[in-house]
């Protein structure tokens, strides 16, 4: 005990110096166990192989279930222009009187299994511009009675009020600019269903459109901006609006119109009935018309396939230039003296047979 040290007076206490050595451990002292990787050229040349050989597996099989993919585009916004209307595309547009209804046909390349997803295609259409994502009112898409606070509905402008002064719902340029040309399908005279139901984001439904908001006073401005809204059906179900109030982040998109739930045989040829209502003549935009079916990568896009293509082909390149490399001019490995750029060949333990 320390008690029985101090009182033992008979004996001068030495102290000694504390000693600032920490306690030993193998952390302390830098002793753990360690893998140091040495990248050997057999090593290297091996990762890069079989990256390559994976990565080409990968691009290939992905390539293929893109392709797999049956697409028909079809750009109608040119062609349903009565030609007398060619150099006044914009009075065709807006005029209320003029015949807008245009018939297109489309052939079925390759059985298409159901669903078949039809969207509608926009180019040249800056739905990602500033001013445009940020004019809406999301609390105003939401709650029911919300009348408005000054932040959320300054954005809106300038589709804030109807002409008589009441508060639009829902405001702003995006719910505006709904749009309007409809489609109506039909195979050797029997019309196709489109089923229009689950087209938009389940979460988008459920929290971002009230399930008791109603449209109100909307498209009753000056000027109207697209499709109008069905008064008596809350937002949640209006699912074409929600569809477009997911705003695209680049000026072409594509966006999803409904589904056709039966399959569409090779050679069949689809007639497709057009309300060519939407002004995109205004802005140089183009309008088309899109049917395709899904595998498991999505749509057809040959992007991921081709870009692990070239990923595992470059590593397959890089392999090989390294087994040249290694095979023509070995390097002994571990000696630094082979890096120096005035090494004296006799120190050199280089070996070349
Ligand atoms: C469709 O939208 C355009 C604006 O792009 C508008 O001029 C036209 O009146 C709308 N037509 C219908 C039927 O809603």
């Amino acid at each position: 005990m320390n008690g029985a040290a101090s009182t033992d007076s008979s004996s001068p206490t030495v102290l000694k110096p504390r000693s600032k050595k920490p306690k030993y451990s193998r952390f302390s002292q830098q002793e753990l166990p360690a893998n140091k990787l040495i990248l050997t050229p057999g090593f290297i040349i091996t990762v890069f192989i079989a990256v390559g050989l994976i990565f080409i597996s990968l691009g290939l099989v992905s390539l293929f279930a893109s392709d797999s993919v049956v697409e028909i585009i079809n750009r109608y916004d040119v062609d349903c222009l009565p030609s007398d209307y060619k150099n006044n595309m914009v009075g065709f547009i807006q005029s209320s009187s003029t015949n807008k209804t245009c018939t297109k046909s489309l052939t079925v390349p390759k059985q298409m299994k159901s669903p078949v997803f039809i969207y509608y295609q926009l180019e040249n259409f800056y739905q990602n511009h500033r001013r445009f994502v940020k004019s809406r009112s999301d609390k105003q898409l939401r709650s029911k009675g919300f009348k408005g606070d000054k932040q959320s509905m300054e954005t809106c402008k300038p589709v804030l009020q109807s002409t008589d002064k009441s508060l639009i719902v829902p405001c702003g340029l995006v719910a505006w600019s709904l749009f309007n040309d409809t489609y109506g399908f039909s195979v050797k005279g029997k019309s196709l269903q489109v089923n229009k139901k689950d087209i938009a984001w389940g979460s988008d439904k459920k929290y971002k459109f009230g399930s008791n908001v109603f449209p109100k006073n909307f498209q009753n401005t000056d000027e109207v901006g697209g499709a109008k809204l069905n008064s008596s059906i809350p937002l949640s179900e209006q699912e074409d609006l929600i569809v477009w109030m997911r705003t695209a982040t680049l000026p072409t998109f594509r966006k999803l119109y409904g589904r056709i739930e039966q399959d569409l045989q090779a050679n069949d040829i689809v007639t497709v009935v057009i309300q060519n209502n939407y002004n995109t003549y205004g802005f140089k935009g183009t309008k088309s018309l899109v049917l395709s079916t899904t595998s498991w990568v999505g749509g057809k896009n040959s992007f991921i396939g081709l870009a692990y293509i070239t990923i595992g082909g470059i590593c397959l390149f890089l392999a090989v230039s390294f087994i040249l490399l290694y095979v023509i001019k070995p390097r002994p490995l571990g000696d630094p003296s082979y890096l120096s750029w005035n090494r004296n060949p006799s120190t050199t333990s280089r070996t070349l047979s």
